[in-house]
């Protein structure tokens, strides 16, 4: 009726007063209004939709200005009394500070009020927000509030829709006040990416008209309520990312109009219970990533004919597939999370699929060849497929070309494949086939996918020499990895510009010949690894001019000749892991490469980060959105502690010079101590003559330093005593002589470290020293200023031990940990969800 009025009242208006339909806005109002626009500066950055514009810049008074506030943009007014009755200020560029006496609070005939995506600089919600009483709308979210939400907004009594998710820089923190429960009407409960911690209030059971709860990615922990069970008009449940523990709580299941349940990433134990097939109307169901266990019969989501979207991956279940299943399943599966559910088989009802899109079966016993009529699944939609973590030996018949016309990512890591290099679509994003038994050439198609961003090949028996039509992915392609695989041949000479390669790693290959020099052309180049192969040729000091180069790896290969490098303050600007060794290097120790050494880049770095390179693909899903994300790990070998080492992942703030076996000659110069923060310095098994310089002392950090195999002389010098994180060091078959040094981590080196050294003596060396001219170290610690490096003791010497490099896990121990996340982390891929 009262739309009918209204109607005919516009009607009116408009066909006899057409310049004025709008209701005149209260003067109080206005400026009011005016008052709440001068808190603010108009900033673009202050909200994130592309869309988003300062919508208040037209709120004025100015002459010839419509000074009719009901007219302004983002404001709505009742049309029979004038009062503004709506705000919907979101995405307009709003930044400042917002307190209770804002202006804002004596709009209190506001029903809804809508403040999202803009900036209120870690603003507490002011408590006078209980002033507007009349709200039935009230979206905070996504606009930098932080600190608890106010207990006054319990007292919004009228409110349909509570929005304050995603204020998650700062963040709303503290506990969900349990007076939530008092806001009986509504229907929208959203809180989601904040940091709120303690439990799920058992009040919001009262919230009987709820739809939509959304709670997900805070930091809740406890048990979910069972009051929650009371929401029977519940039908989107978002818990995910949380630490929830406990069962799932029976009654939950009587919750029948849920579409949408994901409890992912949480603590959740204890089975899947069987009564989830009352939930008829489920269309999304996530409880990847949680700890449920036991048998898990798939024909309890078949039963669900809605259910389109399914993660159970991470878990520790066992899902059972009968062999009906294939002929009951009648639904069309959207995407199928099933990693690590303990499947021994290609579940046989993925024959009738068509409409799948996301296809996780990685991380399960799945022995043999790929059914055939898998090649026919879901050709024209399937975008996702992991079948990494198998123990699949063939492809079977698969045509050259996969048929998945749309795949953007294929993932057949750590299987036990055989046979040629299969094609994906070329449209893929992503392909990775490591570690498997792949044999012949590199196709000639692959270089057709033109959209290639990682290709990673490593670790299989692929030979044959590289198609020169490589260059073709350049403009896409950022990870190249081939690393340990027979190829033979030279490297294609044409890297063009516009590469965005980052990782480029040919190492453990018959690799021959030069090196092209079109390779200085990927500009963007972190690391380029060729060790263990044959190259012959010079130093390749063009890459010098690459300004984000930090690994260069040659060892292991016939590098000859001398390094020289241009004598400039951009050369191998970002430099910091660096192995020659195993070549033919000649002339000086070359630190002429690390001339542009800049050891204060560290301090800044978290010791925890790792050399990664992180790729995702995002698929666009209502509600929710799923991202493939991989994190590449970059791995190598290095010699480290007279041990060859496999890192599997490498510390952002690890530094190296390996230059061991060449024929480095000449004295080393005391420049060597300008390279503070260098963790390993290798420079043994070369001809080099003359001292140790005494300026090796200031590389403190050094933990692990072989200078045998040369030709040293003199004596072993006193500063090296500073080197309080040596763990390994050899200065064995040289010329040296003289007295060890004594105290501290001296005392941890066996005689090995010592040896063939003639004139050397003292322990750990049985020859005494005849006048004793080794200083005890107290001796030395006397001589120093207070607050030098020498008043270290011991204890934290010892400590100091642990800060090594920490070698990353191998792959090979994933049987025995459980926890999700790690999970996560070993198969450096997980799914994030997007949206709420
Ligand atoms: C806009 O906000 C950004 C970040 O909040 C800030 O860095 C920038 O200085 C601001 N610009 C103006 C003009 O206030
Ligand atoms: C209205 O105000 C805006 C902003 O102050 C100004 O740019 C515009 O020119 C004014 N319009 C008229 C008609 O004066
Ligand atoms: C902001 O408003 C626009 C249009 O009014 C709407 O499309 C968008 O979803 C809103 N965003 C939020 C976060 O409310
Ligand atoms: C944000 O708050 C800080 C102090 O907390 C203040 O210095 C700054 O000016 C504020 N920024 C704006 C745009 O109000
Ligand atoms: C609230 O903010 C206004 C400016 O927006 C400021 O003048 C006032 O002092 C603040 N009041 C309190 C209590 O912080
Ligand atoms: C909020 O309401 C109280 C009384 O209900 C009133 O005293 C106060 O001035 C109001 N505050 C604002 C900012 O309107
Ligand atoms: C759940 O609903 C029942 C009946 O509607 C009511 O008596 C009970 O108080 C509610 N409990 C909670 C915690 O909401
Ligand atoms: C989450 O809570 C746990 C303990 O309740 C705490 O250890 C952890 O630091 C919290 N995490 C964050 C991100 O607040
Ligand atoms: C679930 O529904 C059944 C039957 O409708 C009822 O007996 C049971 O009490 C309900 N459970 C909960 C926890 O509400
Ligand atoms: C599935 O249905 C087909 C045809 O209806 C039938 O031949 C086949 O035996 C059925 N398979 C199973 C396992 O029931
Ligand atoms: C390297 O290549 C040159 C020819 O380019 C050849 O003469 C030389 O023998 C090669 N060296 C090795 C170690 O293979
Ligand atoms: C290193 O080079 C020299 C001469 O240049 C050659 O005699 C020697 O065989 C080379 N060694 C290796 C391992 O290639």
């Amino acid at each position: 009726m009262a739309s009918f009025l209204y109607h005919l009242k516009s009607l009116y208006l408009l066909s006899f007063l057409s310049t004025f339909v709008q209701p005149l806005c209260h003067v109080h109002e206005r400026s009011y209004l005016l008052q709440f626009k001068e808190s603010f500066v108009m900033n673009m950055s202050a909200s994130s939709d592309p869309w988003a514009y300062p919508k208040v810049s037209s709120w004025t008074l100015q002459e010839g200005n419509n000074s009719n506030c009901c007219s302004w943009a983002g404001v709505e007014c009742d049309e029979l009394t004038g009062h503004v009755i709506g705000l919907d200020l979101n995405s307009s560029c709003l930044h400042g500070s917002i307190n209770s006496t804002s202006s804002l609070f004596h709009l209190v005939h506001l029903q809804r009020l809508n403040l999202a995506d803009n900036h209120f600089n870690y603003s507490q919600i002011p408590s006078t927000i209980s002033n507007l009483s009349k709200l039935t709308y009230l979206d905070l979210s996504f606009s930098a509030f932080t600190s608890q939400i106010p207990l006054e907004v319990s007292q919004l009594s009228k409110l349909s829709t509570l929005n304050l998710s995603r204020n998650k820089n700062c963040g709303l923190h503290g506990f969900i006040p349990s007076s939530l429960g008092n806001l009986k009407y509504l229907n929208f409960l959203r809180l989601s990416k904040n940091n709120f911690e303690g439990h799920i209030p058992s009040s919001l059971g009262y919230l009987i008209q709820l739809s939509t709860l959304a709670l997900n990615s805070n930091n809740l922990t406890g048990p979910i309520p069972f009051e929650l069970a009371n929401l029977t008009q519940l039908t989107q449940l978002f818990l995910y990312y949380n630490t929830i523990k406990g069962q799932i709580p029976f009654g939950l299941m009587n919750l029948t109009q849920l579409t949408l349940l994901n409890l992912a990433g949480n603590n959740l134990s204890g089975q899947i219970p069987s009564s989830i097939i009352q939930l008829k109307n489920l269309e999304f169901l996530d409880l990847s990533m949680n700890y449920f266990s036991g048998t898990v019969e798939f024909d309890m989501f078949v039963k669900l004919k809605r259910l389109t979207i399914l993660h159970l991956s991470y878990n520790q279940v066992s899902l059972l597939i009968s062999e009906t299943s294939a002929n009951r399943t009648l639904q069309k599966f959207q995407q199928l999370g099933l990693s690590l559910c303990n499947l021994s088989t290609f579940p046989d009802f993925l024959a009738n699929q068509d409409k799948l899109e996301w296809l996780e079966l990685n991380v399960n016993d799945i022995h043999g060849q790929v059914p055939e009529w898998f090649w026919k699944m879901s050709k024209e939609s399937l975008r996702v497929l992991s079948l990494s973590y198998n123990f699949l030996t063939s492809l079977g018949q698969h045509p050259v070309l996969l048929p998945w016309t749309r795949l953007a990512i294929l993932d057949l890591r750590s299987n036990k494949l055989q046979g040629s290099l299969p094609i994906p679509s070329f449209s893929t994003l992503e392909y990775h086939v490591s570690n498997n038994s792949l044999t012949g050439k590199i196709p000639e198609l692959l270089c057709n996918m033109s959209s290639l961003q990682h290709l990673d090949l490593s670790e299989n028996n692929l030979n044959g020499s590289l198609p020169q039509c490589l260059h073709n992915f350049g403009d896409s392609l950022f990870i190249l990895d081939l690393r340990r695989n027979k190829f033979e041949g030279s490297i294609p000479q044409t890297w063009t510009k516009g590469s965005k390669l980052i990782v480029i790693n040919f190492s453990q290959n018959k690799f021959q010949g030069w090196l092209p020099k079109s390779l200085a052309k990927c500009i963007m180049l972190k690391v380029l690894d060729l060790s263990n192969n044959q190259f012959n040729d010079t130093f390749p000091s063009w890459l010098g001019k690459l300004p984000n180069l930090k690994i260069l790896i040659l060892r292991s290969n016939k590098f000859y000749g001398p390094i020289r490098i241009l004598k400039e303050k951009y050369e191998f600007s970002s430099l910091q892991i660096v192995d020659l060794s195993y070549n033919n290097f000649t002339g000086r120790l070359p630190l002429i490469l690390f001339q542009n050494w800049n050891s204060s880049k560290f301090d800044r770095v978290d010791h925890l980060t790792y050399i990664q390179v992180e790729s995702s693909f995002i698929m666009e899903n209502s509600p929710q959105s799923y991202i493939w994300i991989l994190k590449y790990n970059y791995s190598m070998t290095m010699t480290n502690k007279g041990v060859d080492i496999l890192y599997g992942k490498v510390q952002e703030i690890f530094t190296a010079l390996d230059c061991s076996s060449n024929r480095f000659a000449g004295e080393i110069s005391e420049s060597i101590g300008n390279l503070k923060g260098l963790r390993l310095l290798n420079i043994s098994n070369n001809i080099l003559t003359g001292h140790i310089p005494p300026s090796l002392g200031n590389l403190v950090e050094l933990e692990s330093l072989d200078l045998s195999q040369n030709k040293l002389s003199g004596e072993i010098p006193q500063q090296l005593m500073q080197l309080t994180f040596l763990e390994y060091f050899n200065v064995s078959y040289n010329h040296l002589m003289g007295p060890i040094l004594q105290g501290k981590q001296f005392d941890t080196f066996q005689s090995r470290s010592f040896e063939g050294n003639s004139k050397l003596c003292g322990r750990p060396l049985t020859k005494k020293c005849k006048n004793s001219k080794a200083l005890p170290p107290s001796t030395f610690e006397e001589s120093q200023d207070s607050g030098s490096p020498f008043q270290i003791g011991w204890k934290i010497v010892v400590i100091g031990y642990g800060f090594g490099l920490v070698v990353g896990a191998a792959i090979g121990h994933i049987v025995t940990a459980r926890n999700p996340n790690w999970f996560m982390k070993t198969f450096g891929m997980r799914r994030v969800v997007r949206g709420h």
